[in-house]
């Protein structure tokens, strides 16, 4: 843990809210965001903070980027403690937290980054280097888009400049909450690609959080999975998936005869699934997803065809998939997306 660039101890934090009880009265509620979250994360690595929504993502990378104080525990970032020694913490990372907010609407992207890269020390030349390579580096050159005002900007090249602006100073550590929210998918590809380029050859550290399961995967060197304020799970993509091992997902797509119901072809699957069930119209036909157990899965499978026949379903396609991180965040938050 010593080496760890990002460091994260038992922290905790509370919010006060009202809750409305009629017309005039209103009750104190205290919402428990963070019940002892620790983690670390090495130099070099994408590390991410994956969960639901209200999970407690945004309150941990607000703390880490010194925007809110904990009611307990402790983070370091560089070693540099994230309260006490918040000035050289802001020094050294590059932050990126709701995509729209703070930038100048009648300015450029270009006028935007110059401003900021003015108010973080930059000027001249470098200044304006700097700023041109970051335009080109998130692809906002290549859209032609720099020069455009930002009010012009679709959510994507916002998203792009947001993380232009966090890499400006060429900080070691990036925080970036939900960096690829409601992106259209060329954009979220080039952001993180984008990601693991500056951690993996540049060497900078970099937390992103996501309630995005395929992004976790195809991200992160090690994810976090975090529910109600609670750490539930921490290890490589390959790691997690090993919680779950001993399991896989059946999925067949079937033809539903209209005499059946939904929620009887489910409770026929229920019977011999060991987790959850996942029953779903699709253009195809009726999809039908089923955690099985992995030594008995021919047994199962067959029981399953046999009870579909009897239902006068019949089956088009079938499939036995191995765990995904999907699988282990919904056996470990017991919810999807
Ligand atoms: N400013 C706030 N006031 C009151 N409750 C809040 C505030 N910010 C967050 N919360 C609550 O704290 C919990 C964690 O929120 P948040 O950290 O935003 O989760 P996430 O980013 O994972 O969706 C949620 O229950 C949320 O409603
Ligand atoms: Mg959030």
């Amino acid at each position: 843990m010593r080496e760890d660039v990002v460091a994260v101890e038992n922290l905790r934090k509370s919010y006060e809210t009202y809750l409305r009880r009629g017309l005039l009265r209103r009750e104190r509620r205290t919402v428990e965001a963070l019940r002892g979250v620790s983690f670390g994360i090495r130099r070099g690595e994408v590390f991410g903070l994956l969960g639901p929504n209200g999970a407690g993502k945004t309150t941990t990378v607000k703390i880490l980027s010194t925007l809110l104080l904990p009611d307990s525990g402790r983070a370091s970032i560089l070693g540099y403690d994230v309260v006490r020694d918040a000035i050289e913490v802001r020094r050294r990372i590059g932050v990126s937290l709701t995509v729209e907010k703070g930038f100048f609407w009648k300015l450029t992207g270009r006028e935007n980054l110059i401003y900021f890269g003015m108010l973080y020390g930059l000027d001249g030349r470098e200044l304006r280097d700097r700023v041109q390579a970051m335009l080109e580096m998130v692809g906002l050159e290549d859209l032609g888009a720099s020069d455009k005002l930002y009010e012009e900007y679709s959510l994507g090249m916002k998203a792009r400049l947001s993380i232009a602006r966090a890499l400006l100073t060429d900080p070691e550590v990036l925080i970036l909450d939900e960096p690829t929210l409601g992106l259209d998918p060329p954009s979220a590809r080039l952001l993180r690609e984008l990601l693991i380029r500056v951690a993996h050859q540049e060497g900078k550290t970099v937390l992103v959080t996501t309630h995005n399961m395929f992004e976790a995967e195809i991200l992160c060197d090690r994810v976090a999975i975090i529910n109600h304020g609670t750490i539930v799970a921490m290890d490589t993509v390959e790691g997690l998936k090993g919680l779950v091992s001993g399991e896989v997902t059946l999925e067949v797509i079937a033809t539903l005869p209209a005499r059946v119901s939904v929620d009887q072809l489910r409770a026929a699957i229920s019977d011999v699934a060991v987790g959850r069930v996942d029953v779903e119209p699709t253009e195809e036909g009726i999809m039908i997803r089923a955690v099985i157990s992995s030594r008995d899965k021919e047994e199962i499978t067959q029981e399953i065809l046999r009870k579909l026949h009897s239902l006068g379903c019949s089956v088009r396609r079938i499939e036995v998939k191995e765990p995904t991180l999907e699988d282990v965040f919904i056996e470990l938050t017991g919810r999807g997306r």
